[in-house]
């Protein structure tokens, strides 16, 4: 079958990535959608059983740091366009383990990059038509500060802009800066037709349960301590995984190319509040009498370097694009605190083994 489009997502087995997978394989079935993921213990092909027997779904198992093994399946699928999502993402990690984050979000893409301009350059069209998009977070700009709360900006008024001064605070942080200036360098030296985006905290469905929100639900369901970190005051601006992936799918087709765009909620968070929020959903949800897990609120030591606040100003894109967060966070959570107490295999099939031990080491100094 020709297919209109070949697109290349890497990390597809991811949280995000398989959010990015699934919906471009429904929606468009003229694209060939190849997923390349290594699939480290963050990738799960579980999290795309609804789309594996698609026609126009291919998976191939690979790193992004294997330059012959990119530009071989670059040349197999002709691809056109590189949605790239594969990283290490989790900053407690990145503090014990920085050099895998530098292997990976830094070699690694700049391995895709290399890949991408010598394979599209080698075509009769050269780069014309074709797209490297390259998905990156907040966490680049830094931290903004907490101000005294008032009614119209609870936290501050100040928020990360597209043009605010990169100030990265963790080595998962310093990682992303680092792999953004390169695909910026190769949109400048080389004329690669790039795009990034840069996004605030994703919850929702298939997120790995070492993160905040997955963690707690998993931990109140099990009647485990929740571990907030320091006195639980960091704010964090949270967008439905589903709404970012409609943002990539529409600023990988319409978005103007070398440009930065950034994705937010306009959702900030305290970290204690959420927490909160997240013990009286499933309590309710599990018919427990309000208050039964309130106990497990556990205040731990904080986390090295923790950027206090994140807000994201999303309104270039909404201006540009016409694009907005379609939930509320109240609503987004009743469903993912919904979808993480249905799918109890799901959690229990990576909350078991290597992970738990890993997860025990972790927590066993706090
Ligand atoms: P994740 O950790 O859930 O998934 C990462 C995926 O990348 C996994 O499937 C893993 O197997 C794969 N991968 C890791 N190393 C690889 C390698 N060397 N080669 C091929 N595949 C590899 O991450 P996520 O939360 O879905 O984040 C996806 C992207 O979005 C990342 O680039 C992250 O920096 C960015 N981002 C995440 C958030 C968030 O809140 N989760 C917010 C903004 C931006
Ligand atoms: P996380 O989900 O790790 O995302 P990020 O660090 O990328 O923002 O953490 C979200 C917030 O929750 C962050 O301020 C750290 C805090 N946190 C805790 O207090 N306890 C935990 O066990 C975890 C995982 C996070």
């Amino acid at each position: 079958m020709n297919f209109k489009r070949n697109i290349l997502i890497t990390g597809g087995a991811g949280f995000i990535g398989s959010h990015v997978v699934r919906r471009m394989v429904t929606r468009y079935p003229d694209y060939r959608i190849i997923n390349f993921d290594k699939l480290t213990y963050a990738g799960n092909l579980a999290n795309l059983q609804e789309v594996e027997e698609a026609p126009n779904y291919c998976f191939v198992k690979g790193d992004i740091c294997d330059f012959e093994q990119v530009v071989s399946v670059m040349q197999q699928y002709a691809v056109d366009g590189v949605i790239h999502l594969a990283a290490e993402s989790h900053v407690d990690r990145s503090i014990k383990d920085p050099f895998t984050f530098a292997r990976t979000n830094v070699l690694g893409t700049l391995t895709l990059l290399e890949a991408a301009r010598r394979t599209w350059k080698a075509t009769a069209e050269g780069f014309a038509g074709k797209r490297f998009y390259h998905i990156s977070t907040d966490e680049v700009y830094g931290a903004l500060e907490l101000q005294a709360e008032r009614a119209e900006a609870p936290y501050g008024e100040a928020l990360f802009e597209e043009t605010t001064r990169y100030n990265p605070h963790s080595p998962y942080s310093a990682s992303k800066a680092s792999s953004d200036h390169f695909v910026r360098a190769y949109h400048d030296t080389y004329g690669l037709p790039t795009i990034v985006t840069n996004c605030s905290n994703n919850y929702g469905p298939y997120q790995f349960p070492e993160k905040l929100i997955p963690l707690f639900i998993h931990n109140i369901r099990h009647r485990k301590p929740l571990p907030v970190y320091g006195r639980g005051e960091n704010v964090r601006d949270w967008l439905y995984v589903e709404d970012h992936a409609a943002a990539i799918d529409l600023i990988f087709h319409q978005g103007k190319l070398a440009e930065t765009y950034n994705i937010g909620g306009c959702n900030e968070w305290r970290n204690i509040d959420l927490v909160r929020l997240l013990v009286k959903t499933v309590d309710r949800l599990l018919g427990n009498p309000e208050g039964t897990s309130d106990h497990l609120i556990t205040f731990v030591t904080d986390r090295a370097g923790h950027d206090l606040r994140y807000a994201i100003d999303a309104s270039k894109l909404q201006r540009e694009l016409g694009w907005q967060p379609s939930l509320q966070f109240e609503e987004g959570i009743e469903r993912t605190v919904r979808w993480y107490l249905e799918h109890e295999e799901w959690l229990e099939s990576i909350t078991s083994g290597e992970y738990e031990k890993y997860y025990e080491e972790m927590y066993a100094n706090r």
